[in-house]
């Protein structure tokens, strides 16, 4: 059973706001805009425009790739990445957005990552996160929504590969956790 959570206008009235702390934040310095995949692929699309709407154009994107969960449900603590990063990244203000920071070891290794290619800033912009669930300390630039302890899916998140295409972001009870 799947239970509306976040409605697709209330994720898109917040991501407007969350455009706005970030032009607020970085004013007229570029950065790159990094989504992780593939969960954050619709979140990182809306931000990029409403930052654009709000008349800051000045960031590039590009997106980095890492599977933490595969089929399972429990974080594997040691994110496989995906997809390599295919850009410079020494000297650059980097903006990472994610979909969730659950237990935070995903997030931490990608931290990690970037950081040993020497850019000058690395901030993390978040949809969502479980902080009840936090295993690892991470602090998180820019959130959408604090969330209880709850699978979710929708606006680009999965259960095991599918709902990505939902608008909503969407509470998943356990039953239904093995689609078929
Ligand atoms: P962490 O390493 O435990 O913080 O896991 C973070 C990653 O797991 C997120 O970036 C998501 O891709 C995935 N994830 C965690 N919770 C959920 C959920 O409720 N629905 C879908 N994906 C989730
Ligand atoms: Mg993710």
């Amino acid at each position: 059973m799947r239970k509306v959570l976040i409605p697709h206008a209330k994720i898109i009235k917040r991501v407007k706001k969350l455009a706005l702390e970030i032009k607020k934040e970085y004013k007229n310095e570029p950065f790159l805009m990094l989504g992780v995949l593939n969960g954050s692929y619709m979140f990182a699309s809306d931000l990029s425009k409403e930052l654009w709407k709000h008349g800051f154009t000045n960031f590039s994107v590009d997106f980095i790739g890492v599977a933490s969960y595969g089929k399972e449900k429990t974080s594997s603590q040691s994110p496989k990445f995906t997809k390599r990063l295919q850009v410079v990244l020494k000297d650059k203000n980097v903006l990472l957005v994610e979909d969730i920071v659950d237990t935070g070891f995903s997030i931490k290794e990608i931290l990690k990552y970037l950081k040993s290619k020497n850019p000058k800033s690395v901030k993390i912009c978040s949809l969502l996160s479980k902080s009840t669930r936090r295993k690892v300390t991470v602090e998180i630039d820019f959130l959408g929504f604090e969330i209880e302890d709850k699978w979710v899916e929708g606006y680009g998140m999965d259960t095991a590969e599918f709902g990505r295409g939902n608008g909503n972001i969407v509470e998943v009870i356990p039953e239904a956790f093995r689609r078929k």
